[in-house]
């Protein structure tokens, strides 16, 4: 670098003019006109024109190659300002490139959208992805969401508490994922589908009102809005009812809505309310596509769907939860969960939140009386013992002055998805994984060498494969 030249990003450039900066990036594209040649560089935040007036000068440079350039910001003539980039209006006249680190041929072109490339081939160099204009895109808009979320728990006196992960599995509907304990022979962790439970404990725990950006983890088949590992933002609050937590989210909704998609209509606010039963009467869904017009790529149609029913029919004749264990029933239905009748008319106090056909969201007040939970878990058809062994700490904590609570949980990813305009989960996520959950960046799952499996007391039943 050239002494006493300051290291500054391209964007920084147009406060600049006239002085000698170093900018460093990647050679985005490069024309060697002979007497003159043009390079894009672009840094992480976006692309400055170089104008080299001695291209004889140049080091052997190609797309990609990560460069050091010492040069004069210069204001462009007013016909050469482009408008397309926020450094448009200056180029750098460069007294210097320094090649920094050199790059093989790129598997896929970066300078346009990709999302026509094989997905594994894109998942692959998912590095490489996230160098195009798009996915850096999306990632800073994920950031941006985020960090107005935290403000926003923050200002309305919520705490953010991180939850384990290495915990013990959670009935919530989904196959959990495994983990050995080294120290406890034949032990398992699982990983949490969702911080359910321990978010009720932080409710016991006086914290009051808790939220967390919740990395959850599912083993079940994947589609377009579903990741075996994805993110909630989770919350939950001692002392309310339905409405309060309804009204909350609605608020933040709206807020973000204006913040990271000023562009998109809300189509109906306050946001519409079904009960299950309309919900599929009308629409044949519990999470309807509410939008007018369809076709409409900024329209965004929430609503609320409410009066689930608890419980439904399992295969075997017997009873499951239709949501969340956990739920209390509607205060007019808690004498039947209590007396275990009427079970197929039972509504839980679940509150499930769609937009544009997608559910993004969904909570409940909670079951806080010990009783009225082990109801639900014998409607299930638990034994008091299995009951004891899964959810004992949870009946024990309830029994020292449980405070009522209730929250809710949003599929972040589903919602910033629709906020980019994008069709899949997986373009608002840094290193996603492939429709049957891998990962060709890294090759996992993979397996293990016998000694680490033996480490952990596991002895595969699958024969080794040769490589
Ligand atoms: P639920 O299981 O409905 O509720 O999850 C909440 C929201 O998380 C999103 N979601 C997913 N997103 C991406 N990939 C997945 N595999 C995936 N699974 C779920 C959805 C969903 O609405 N503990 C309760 C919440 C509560 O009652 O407070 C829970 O996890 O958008």
């Amino acid at each position: 670098m050239a002494k006493n030249t300051p290291y500054i990003s391209t964007k920084l450039t147009t406060q600049h003019i006239g002085k000698t900066v170093t900018v460093k990036g990647w050679v985005h594209t490069i024309r060697d006109m002979g007497k003159i040649a043009f390079m894009d560089l672009r840094d992480y935040s976006g692309l400055l024109q170089v104008v080299i007036d001695d291209p004889s000068s140049l080091p052997k440079l190609g797309n990609e190659y990560v460069v050091e350039i010492t040069g004069e910001v210069r204001k462009r003539g007013e016909r050469f300002i482009n408008k397309n980039i926020v450094t448009g209006e200056v180029e750098l006249g460069a007294s210097s490139v320094t090649v920094l680190s050199e790059s093989m041929e790129l598997p896929f072109e970066i300078n346009k959208d990709t999302s026509a490339v094989n997905d594994e081939v894109r998942l692959k160099y998912r590095y490489l992805d996230l160098r195009t204009e798009r996915m850096a895109r999306n990632l800073r808009l994920r950031h941006a969401v985020v960090k107005s979320i935290r403000d926003y728990m923050d200002g309305q006196d919520f705490i953010e508490v991180e939850t384990p992960n290495l915990t013990k599995g959670t009935p919530e509907g989904a196959r959990e994922f495994i983990v050995p304990s080294r120290l406890h022979p034949g032990d398992f962790y699982t990983l949490p589908q969702s911080p359910q439970q321990f978010k009720q404990l932080l409710m016991v725990g006086g914290i009051g009102r808790y939220f967390q950006i919740a990395r959850c983890f599912r083993d079940e088949d994947q589609r377009g809005d579903r990741q075996p590992e994805f993110t909630q933002l989770d919350m939950e609050l001692s002392f309310v009812e339905r409405e309060d937590v309804m009204a909350l989210n609605e608020a933040l909704l709206i807020e973000l809505v204006a913040k990271h998609a000023p562009e998109k209509r809300i189509q109906t606010l306050p946001f519409p309310r079904l009960t299950y039963a309309e919900a599929m009467e009308k629409y044949g869904s519990d999470k309807p596509d509410l939008r007018e017009d369809k076709s409409d790529p900024n329209l965004l149609a929430f609503c609320w769907v409410i009066d689930f029913p608890f419980f439904e029919k399992t295969d075997g004749g017997g009873w499951t939860f239709t949501h969340n264990p956990f739920s209390a029933p509607v205060p007019e239905h808690r004498d039947w969960l209590m007396d275990k009748s009427h079970i197929n008319e039972i509504l839980t106090t679940q509150y499930d939140i769609a937009l544009n056909g997608y559910e993004i969201g969904g909570g409940s007040i909670r079951n806080h009386q010990p009783e009225a939970l082990k109801r639900v878990f014998e409607i299930m058809g638990m034994g008091q013992d299995v009951i004891q062994e899964r959810f004992g700490h949870m009946f024990e904590a309830f029994k020292f002055g449980a405070p009522p609570h209730g929250g809710i949980a949003w599929g972040l990813e589903r919602l910033i998805m629709i906020f980019a305009g994008e069709p899949n989960i997986r373009e608002v996520m840094a290193f996603p994984k492939t429709g049957d959950a891998r990962e060709p960046l890294t090759g996992a799952p993979t397996p293990l060498e016998a000694k680490r499996l033996k480490d952990v007391f596991i002895e595969s039943v699958i024969p080794a494969k040769k490589s």
